[in-house]
């Protein structure tokens, strides 16, 4: 069966670490029989300039049709002053809603040649593997009521509301405890229930969904604002996180921290299964368009390439494909290949097109 990936590219330097995944892509064809056939579209400004949408509709059909869609990046200032329904970010936001992409994984891995690049110290994050699972369509992000309103006594408040209910609960939970099975099978379920209702909810539900269907899991819990400081103070204790939507997005920038650079950190946003079993997803790195650089041929492409491997693992179960791709990049980065965001003394300066060279070196080699 062809697999079909739709390939979004975006704008700013989306564009050109995407050309790098596009030949990461023909030689799994080629080399490997992935049999995968891709399309290309657009998403972002460079939708918005060729048609007043950020995604068309007919885009939308074409990433509901596909088995898996790959994003650059969106957004940049050149289209600062247009309206907020139609801005670039609004493509990426119609993108997760529409497809129901409810899990965002980030992994937080730290690549031995890069460990002086992190915040911390090497020994802190040396061989560090931790994944985080974010709920990414639910929560305070979300709830209703929500808003700013004037009050009879002349203030004015704003407010948003948390919330998350029994499904949600228990759908973030089987992707963090699935996944867990495929690695250190052990989950750190995160919350706030010492002061929040919604905290002590989503706690109970975890330990429930444990104790029914996942009970050779080993299953942990820690307050939020602990494990902020864990991550920092000893990063290696975990495996996978899984925490809801506002704590999933400040303990994910966090953890990608600790392991260098943004130019590295992949990420996948997985929906749920349709009729088919077939579960529908979204594959991007975690920086963005960086307008600073567009157009230079600078930007490394690593993320990009590594989302694709995530793809490779998570949509089309090529678990042996995905730890190649990842093998090839830690070895291009031992070998001394170096953008400029990840430079280091000594090493070898390269531009994207001569990393995407050393992986497709690589990956030959391997
Ligand atoms: P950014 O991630 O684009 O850039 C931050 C800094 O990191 C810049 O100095 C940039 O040159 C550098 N950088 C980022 N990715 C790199 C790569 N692959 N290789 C080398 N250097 C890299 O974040 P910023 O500057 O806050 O946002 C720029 C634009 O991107 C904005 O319009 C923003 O809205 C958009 N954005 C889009 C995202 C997305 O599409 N998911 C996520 C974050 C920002
Ligand atoms: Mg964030």
């Amino acid at each position: 069966m062809t697999k079909k990936i739709l390939i979004l590219p975006g704008d700013g330097i989306g564009p050109e670490v995407m050309g790098e995944v596009e030949r990461i892509i023909d030689w799994f064809n080629k080399e490997r029989g992935l049999g995968a056939e891709t399309e290309r579209d657009l998403v972002g400004g460079c939708a918005y300039d060729a048609h007043g949408q950020a995604v068309s509709d007919a885009t939308m059909a074409k990433a509901q049709e596909a088995d898996a869609v790959l994003l650059g990046a969106v957004g940049g200032p050149k289209w600062d002053g247009v309206p907020f329904d139609v801005r670039p970010e609004a493509g990426l936001l119609r993108l997760r809603k529409d497809l129901e992409l409810f899990a965002n994984l980030r992994p937080a891995l730290c690549f031995p040649a890069l460990a002086d690049a992190s915040s911390l110290k090497r020994e802190l994050v040396e061989g560090l593997d931790i994944m985080i699972v974010r709920e990414l369509t639910g929560g305070v992000y979300f709830g209703e009521p929500r808003g700013i309103e004037d009050l009879p006594n002349g203030e004015r408040r704003g407010f948003d509301t948390q919330v998350y209910s029994t499904h949600e609960v228990q759908r973030i939970g089987r992707v963090a405890f699935d996944l867990a099975r495929k690695r250190g099978n052990r989950v750190t379920s995160v919350e706030k229930r010492n002061v929040m209702h919604s905290g002590v909810f989503w706690h109970e539900e975890m330990v429930k969904l444990h104790k029914a269907e996942f009970s050779d899991v080993t299953l942990d819990h820690m307050l939020a604002d602990n494990c902020g400081m864990q991550l920092v103070k000893q990063p290696k204790q975990f495996d996978v996180i899984v925490t809801d939507n506002l704590f999933g997005d400040m303990l994910s920038d966090v953890a990608a921290m600790l392991t260098g650079s943004l130019g590295m950190l992949p990420s996948a946003s997985l929906g749920g299964k349709d009729a088919n079993g077939k579960a529908k997803a979204l594959y991007e790195p975690v920086h963005g368009s960086a307008p600073d650089i567009a157009g230079q041929g600078l930007a490394n492409p690593l993320a990009t390439i590594l989302s694709f491997a995530m793809a490779l693992r998570y949509t089309f179960d090529l678990s042996a494909d995905a730890d190649l791709l990842e093998k090839a990049a830690e070895t291009v980065l031992a070998e001394g290949y170096r953008t400029g965001d990840i430079m280091q003394p000594g090493m070898k300066k390269v531009g994207t097109k001569q990393m995407g060279d050393a992986v497709l070196a690589a990956l030959t080699k391997l």
